[in-house]
């Protein structure tokens, strides 16, 4: 038995709703198929934007989405996606397949989703191939309101209201894939692009600077020494690889055993250690946690579905992906004093997507109803949760079994988030309230008795969220028992 404390009357800080953040790149079938299929499409759509997906997205509420990329960010110029489809610039897609980037999504199409998604948009920039002429332009032509030649330029496109632009990236792994570069050199140039994105009108750019990969500590030190001060938020990138290997294989989404199960989740858990000691080192600088921890890449990465093109990154989503989304969210909620955003990779058809889709057909993975479930903390209050958890032992490596989270809305709902990482054993739970006058109890589960389930085209529903009945409350106690492999949320009214 798991004895829990919950204590309702101490707040730990505000789980803010852009933890619940997306990212969409131009990358395999991510943007072009799964989100936007254009006008002429025989598939549904909104303004080119495929009404199946927009459907479901809209019922996530989700908060915030991250567009162009990725790698693709430093090598995107966004006046050739701007203006009449049809006299766009075609480019490779070079980091992604080396396949032909027509840019019929551009600036107007991404920001009218987000429009019809009732999302704030965040825009990554190009620091690796684009000049501070370019990047400055580009905030002017979105948010500037009076008169100027982006912002003409903007109303002979068709636009004639400013959109609100709220995140701003300055780069993407400039480390990396955007540009190569050593921390003291990106330093230098976060100061000078970051000081052209401009506040134009009521418009407030929240200036988010290219962080570390992984443990690349160093990374943080130097950004946080020279730029801490001209920065909102600062990024960070881990992914789950099942295989813990990068180079080699990483691992198939859906052909793993108990092995490749716990190593997952033990991989998953490593976000908290990662965010502890990256925190650690920006607290140096900015004690009073004004600089915020973007995580805005996470989730698993996997070998390709086989058959498929390997610049695509297209992976199944099974019942262990749920997992991994439900301990990373718990995670996040942990540390909500100094992250302030998180994004998984990515929406739909890339990586640890939300959504699959083929031709006309869609579907939704585990990884979205956990999304789903967990969607009732947004922008609530962090309660204490006192317990300890048992271990999750696998050969000689153990680590714990469960993964909770408590927060209460603002009408005073509590609302608690579970995960059994044990592939076959239950866990038995019981709750002491504090604090607390309600007396319903409600919620819902994911699971199965399969490690690897999955929704299929054929069985889109294999993996779905079922009714939890099973938990009792009474006299500020609550008891339940999570099956082996499952996510669960409750909400006590
Ligand atoms: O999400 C896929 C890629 O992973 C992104 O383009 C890049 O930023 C990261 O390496």
């Amino acid at each position: 038995m798991i004895n829990m404390k919950l204590n309702a009357g101490e707040k730990k800080g505000l789980i803010s709703r852009h933890l619940y953040g997306h990212f969409a790149e131009h990358l395999g079938r991510c943007v072009y198929e799964g989100l936007w299929v254009g006008v002429d499409s025989p598939i549904p759509n909104t303004e080119g934007i495929r009404n199946d997906v927009l459907g479901a997205l809209k019922r996530l509420n989700i908060p915030v989405l991250r567009w162009p990329g990725g790698c693709f960010a430093d090598e995107y110029h966004w006046m050739d996606g701007i203006g009449p489809a049809s006299g766009r610039a075609r480019m490779i897609n070079n980091n992604w397949g080396g396949v032909e980037e027509n840019n019929h999504f551009g600036t107007h199409e991404f920001l009218r989703l987000c429009e019809l998604l009732n999302t704030e948009p965040y825009i990554s920039g190009n620091v690796g191939s684009g000049t501070v002429r370019e990047m400055q332009q580009w905030v002017e032509y979105m948010t500037f309101d009076g008169e100027s030649p982006m912002a003409n330029l903007r109303r002979e496109n068709g636009r004639d209201e400013p959109w609100s632009l709220q995140f701003f990236g300055v780069g993407n792994e400039n480390w990396g894939c955007g540009g190569n570069m050593r921390p003291e050199y990106y330093a230098d140039l976060y100061r000078h692009y970051s000081t052209y994105v401009r506040n134009y009108g009521g418009n407030k750019v929240y200036k988010i600077a290219c962080g570390a990969n992984t443990d690349h500590f160093h990374w943080t030190e130097v950004l946080m020494r020279e730029a801490a001060g001209l920065m909102d938020g600062l990024s960070l990138h881990y992914y789950t690889i099942p295989s813990g290997n990068w180079f080699g294989s990483k691992g198939s989404a859906t052909e793993f055993g108990t092995d490749e199960w716990f190593a997952t989740l033990k991989n998953t858990l490593y976000m908290e250690e990662l965010i502890v000691k990256h925190s650690e080192i920006m607290d140096k600088y900015d004690p009073e946690k004004r600089v915020g921890l973007i995580i805005d890449e996470w989730g698993t990465w996997c070998d390709v579905e086989p058959g498929t093109n390997p610049g695509f990154l297209y992976q199944q989503s099974t019942l262990r992906d749920a997992l991994v989304a439900g301990i990373n969210l718990n995670i996040f909620h942990k540390y909500c004093d100094r992250v302030k955003m998180a994004n998984i990779a990515q929406l739909v058809n890339v990586l640890q997507a939300l959504i699959l889709t083929e031709g006309d057909k869609m579907l939704l993975t585990p990884t979205y109803h956990v999304f789903d479930m967990y969607q009732v903390h947004m922008d609530n209050q962090l309660l204490d949760l006192q317990f300890d958890s048992p271990e999750y032992t696998y050969g000689d490596v153990s680590i714990p079994q469960v993964s909770v989270s408590a927060s209460q809305d603002s009408a005073g709902a509590i609302h608690l988030t579970a995960c059994n990482l044990h592939h076959e054993e239950s866990a038995k739970f019981s709750c002491h309230i504090e604090g607390a006058l309600n007396r319903q109890v409600s919620g819902r589960i994911l699971t199965h008795t399969s490690l690897n389930a999955h929704n299929t085209f054929e069985q889109p529903d294999l993996v779905a969220p079922v009714a939890f009945e099973e938990a009792d409350l009474l006299d500020g106690v609550l008891e339940f028992e999570l099956p082996p492999a499952s996510v669960l949320v409750l909400s006590i009214n």
